[in-house]
């Protein structure tokens, strides 16, 4: 018997103990010899025996999430503990940008469990996906700002290229390994942005799957060059994998350094509203809820190596943007110190290399997997400043601290 095949025949008449058991004591197990004493084990021991356990075990019903603890991961976790069965681990690093008080609701859910930890860490990833074995990877994990990507974009590559391309070696490692039912069934997706195709002149129809990448920023390219490597790990390795590329999210949980939530903020407490350049750049707004279906549908029925565009199919210029806003809290918060909340627009400096318009295509995903947004501007927008409105404990947490430092950073010379 070889190392391999004593190490699966352990584990199978073991089970999951075994397999998560100290490093020799699988050696050690009842009724079978224990290592000689001196005995050199080969180095890739561990690699050998898990190996063989995947091969034996199979999947289990859980799907890992990376980046669930910031806007849309969790999101999209909250919304498949409520609607799907399969038990979710959420790997995120606790970035600025992460914040377990999302997840309070669920943390202490038997489905649910949460590890610390970077997607670049190969070592922690291995021992989770080996022991783990889940059905599914969703990859939500990155640094997304794009005025942070223009400020500092070294985390950016570090993150969104190397920790992607970590996550996807050591996918391949793991799925490579699995029996081949599970391997036909695991999937890798990737949540990628619409900001990987460039930007649009005013009369331009919408991006679509086959645009041609043209990314401007710092963020967008590394979310390029992150688009590029899953491609390849699918067309080199077949490693089933499927991309996202979604316009502008909203909702609840989004880090008020972007454009919607620092808005409400800024407005509710008579603070400068920021307009970079004219105002007139033109995003394509999506409620967060229907962002998190549309993955969910593209795991479920998404065909492996294809991609999908998916955006609310509303393109709004963000003056209008930020005008809807302050109508809408001069409604909810007719007292504030500053009404109307529109008095507050302050055009400031343009952001660096600003997209001037991203605008969807949604017909592959509506076609294809049935997929439309449920939510309407009108009504996920008012939802959404009730929101912030009401979570003045979330939205305190969030804004200490390292929040300040950088709207000092970004915005001191302007407001
Ligand atoms: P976010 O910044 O709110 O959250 C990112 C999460 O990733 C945080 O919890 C952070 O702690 C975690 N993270 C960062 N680096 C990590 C690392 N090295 N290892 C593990 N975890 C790490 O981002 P978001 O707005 O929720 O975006 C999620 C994904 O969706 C991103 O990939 C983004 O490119 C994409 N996307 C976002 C939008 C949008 O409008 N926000 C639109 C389209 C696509
Ligand atoms: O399009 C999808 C992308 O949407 C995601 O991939 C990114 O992760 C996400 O951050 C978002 O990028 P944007 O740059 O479009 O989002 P942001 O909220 O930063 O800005 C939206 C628009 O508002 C943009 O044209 C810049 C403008 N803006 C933003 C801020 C923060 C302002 O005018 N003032 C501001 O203070």
């Amino acid at each position: 018997m070889d190392l391999a095949e004593y190490a699966a025949s352990t584990v199978i008449r073991r089970g999951r103990a075994a397999f998560s058991a100290p490093r020799y004591s699988v050696w050690k197990a009842p009724g079978l010899s224990p290592v000689p004493p001196h005995t050199t084990l080969p180095s890739n021991f561990i690699r050998i025996v898990h190996a063989a356990a995947a091969a034996a075990l199979g999947m289990e019903d859980l799907i890992l999430i990376t980046g669930g603890a910031g806007f849309i991961g969790s999101n999209f976790i909250l919304q498949w503990m409520a609607e799907e069965k399969f038990r979710v681990l959420n790997l995120d690093k606790l970035t600025y940008a992460g914040n377990l008080h999302n997840l309070q609701s669920v943390e202490s859910h038997p489905r649910y469990r949460f590890q610390q930890g970077d997607i670049g860490d190969r070592d922690l990833v291995r021992t989770l996906l080996e022991r783990e074995r889940p059905r599914a990877i969703v990859h939500f994990a990155a640094e997304s700002h794009v005025d942070r990507s223009i400020h500092g974009p070294d985390d950016f590559i570090r993150t969104n290229v190397n920790g992607t391309f970590s996550l996807l070696e050591e996918a391949r490692a793991y799925w490579s390994d699995l029996p081949e039912k599970d391997r036909q069934a695991f999937r890798f997706v990737h949540v990628s942005t619409d900001e990987v195709y460039g930007s649009l002149g005013p009369n331009d129809p919408a991006f679509c799957e086959t645009t041609s990448y043209a990314p401007n920023s710092p963020y967008s390219a590394s979310k390029a060059a992150s688009d590029h490597l899953v491609r390849a790990y699918h067309h080199t390795y077949k490693l089933p994998v499927l991309t996202t590329n979604c316009s502008n999210n909203y909702g609840p949980y989004q880090f008020p350094e972007k454009l919607i939530p620092l808005m409400i903020l800024n407005a509710s407490q008579g603070k400068p509203l920021p307009v970079y350049g004219d105002g007139q750049n033109v995003r394509d707004w999506l409620y967060v809820a229907d962002h998190c279906r549309a993955i969910r549908t593209v795991l479920a029925a998404g065909r492996t190596g294809e991609t999908y565009c998916i955006g609310g199919i509303k393109e709004m210029p963000n003056l209008e943007i930020v005008e809807t806003l302050c109508q809408l809290l001069d409604e909810l918060r007719p007292d504030d110190s500053v009404v109307p909340h529109k008095n507050l627009v302050t055009f400031v400096k343009d952001r660096p290399g600003h997209d001037r318009r991203y605008a969807m295509d949604t017909r592959k995903i509506a076609r294809e997997l049935n997929w439309h947004p449920v939510e309407t501007f009108e009504t996920g927008i008012r939802k959404t400043v009730r929101w912030y409105l009401e979570h003045e404990n979330w939205v305190q947490g969030v804004t200490s601290g390292s929040y300040r430092q950088w709207m000092a950073k970004q915005y001191a010379t302007e407001l």
